[in-house]
């Protein structure tokens, strides 16, 4: 099932996600399945659960590799990088975001069992990106206070005029 995308408004995406406790079920599977599902249709490289609506610690990675992170906690941050981010719950957007270049996380897959995992450059965004998103925390809040009312104007406006729903 294709979930749409909650935007930025909706106050699930700025509330902490609750931490997954029941692993395997069949009820899990249904949902990372329809959180890939749900990515695939709005074309994006990752999703954290909040963006569909359900509050819980799940994000899945990278279309390609299927890549799932339950409970995922950034363990180790190296170095800088600075290039554009965007993010499916803001459309139309993207700015430079100042993140580490590498990313190291503990999380658990779907059977419950603990990983580690670095990402570099985009993986190590994502991971971040994702993570924050666990934690009720949009990219915007990296943007200078300046930057994100000036985005925080144009949503208002684009809600005013009924395009942002
Ligand atoms: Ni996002």
């Amino acid at each position: 099932m294709t979930y749409p995308i909650v935007k930025y408004g909706d106050p699930v995406l700025e509330q902490p996600a609750e931490t997954v406790k029941e692993f395997d079920t069949p009820e899990l599977h249904k949902l990372i399945d329809d959180m890939f599902e749900s990515m695939y249709a709005a074309r994006g490289v990752g999703l954290a659960a909040p963006q569909i609506g359900i509050s819980r610690r799940i994000a899945g990675e990278d279309p390609s590799q299927k890549l799932v992170l339950i409970n995922p906690e950034i363990i180790r941050n190296e170095g800088k990088q600075s290039t554009e981010e965007g993010c499916l719950s803001v459309p139309g957007f993207r700015e430079p975001v100042t993140r580490a270049a590498r990313v190291t996380l503990r999380a658990q897959n779907i059977k419950g069992e603990s990983f580690e995992m670095t990402g570099e450059e985009i993986l190590a965004r994502a991971f971040l990106h994702e993570t924050d998103h666990l934690n009720g925390k949009l990219y915007i809040s990296h943007l200078s206070v300046l930057k994100r009312d000036i985005i925080r104007r144009k949503i208002r406006k684009l809600v005013k005029a009924g395009e942002w729903a």
